[in-house]
């Protein structure tokens, strides 16, 4: 492996996220203007623009041979994860930041030569942190995570969007035999959460390296899953289709997309 201080890029990386933070929840309080994308419910603003320019500006200066793949145009740039990328969603659940004011999250996962290293994904009203270097283990706000247990379907809490269920009524059995389904609208978080125990699995029909890169750096450190339908390794540079889980349910769901 190579001499980079991970500790410094994650400690780095973290006062900034802080620092963006703190620019959302001043913005929230006085206006921000609210566009639209590829359809009527992809939202963006211009508080998503301004915390990627703010992330690529300090890159550039700090890191200047680190690449950056954000949602908000910088993705263009980058085809490849050779050296070090930083995978950045500048808000992950920009729904809920525009309607809701809460349950958003900054997220990024830096990956050396397409290795996940550092995983961040903060919860910006919550004030809530999740945190990992690859090998010591995840952190929320500086609290070790204790590594996943063992779980069955009939017991678990499963999160996506109730709208998957009419495109694919493969999901159907899965609503039947979980405990209890959620959906809370970041993926980003989603991801988080099953890293912490708090839901079991987060499964979506189609994500995009900067929804769930952080979160799935993370989750690998508590012995967590993330594939896409088929159980395939993510690549990281291209939108799939996605499941984070606790291992001892990964594979009972999966089987469920192969039918
Ligand atoms: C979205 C959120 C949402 C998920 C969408 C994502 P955005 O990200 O993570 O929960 O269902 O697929 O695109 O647009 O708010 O960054
Ligand atoms: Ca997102
Ligand atoms: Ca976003």
């Amino acid at each position: 492996m190579s001499d980079i201080n991970w500790k410094l890029v994650h400690d780095t990386a973290i006062e900034w996220t802080s620092e963006a933070g703190q620019y959302i929840r001043s913005k929230m309080k006085e206006s921000f203007s609210v566009s639209t994308k590829a359809h009527q419910d992809d939202l963006v603003t211009d508080v998503d623009k301004a915390v990627e320019d703010f992330f690529k500006n300090k890159i550039v200066e700090t890191f200047p041979n680190h690449r950056l793949m954000g949602e908000e145009g910088s993705y263009e740039s980058v085809k490849d994860l050779e050296g070090i990328v930083w995978i950045l969603d500048p808000i992950d659940g920009t729904v809920n930041f525009v309607h809701q004011e809460s349950f958003f999250a900054i997220s990024i996962g830096i990956f050396h030569e397409g290795i996940g290293m550092v995983g961040i994904v903060y919860d910006v009203m919550r004030d809530e942190l999740f945190t990992s270097i690859k090998g010591n283990g995840a952190y929320i706000n500086g609290n070790q995570i204790k590594p996943l247990t063992k779980t069955s379907l009939n017991e678990s809490i499963l999160s996506f969007n109730h709208g998957w269920v009419l495109k694919d009524r493969r999901l159907e059995e899965l609503v039947k035999e979980a405990r209890a389904i959620r959906c809370y609208g970041s993926a980003a978080l989603e991801i988080a959460y099953v890293a912490a125990g708090r839901l079991d699995a987060y499964i979506s029909f189609n994500l995009a390296p900067w929804d769930f890169a952080g979160g799935s750096v993370i989750l690998k450190e508590v012995g967590g899953l993330a594939t896409n339908y088929e159980g395939k390794e993510l690549t990281f540079l291209d939108k799939d289709t996605f499941i984070a889980a606790n291992p001892s349910i990964h594979h009972d769901i999966f089987e469920r997309f192969l039918k």
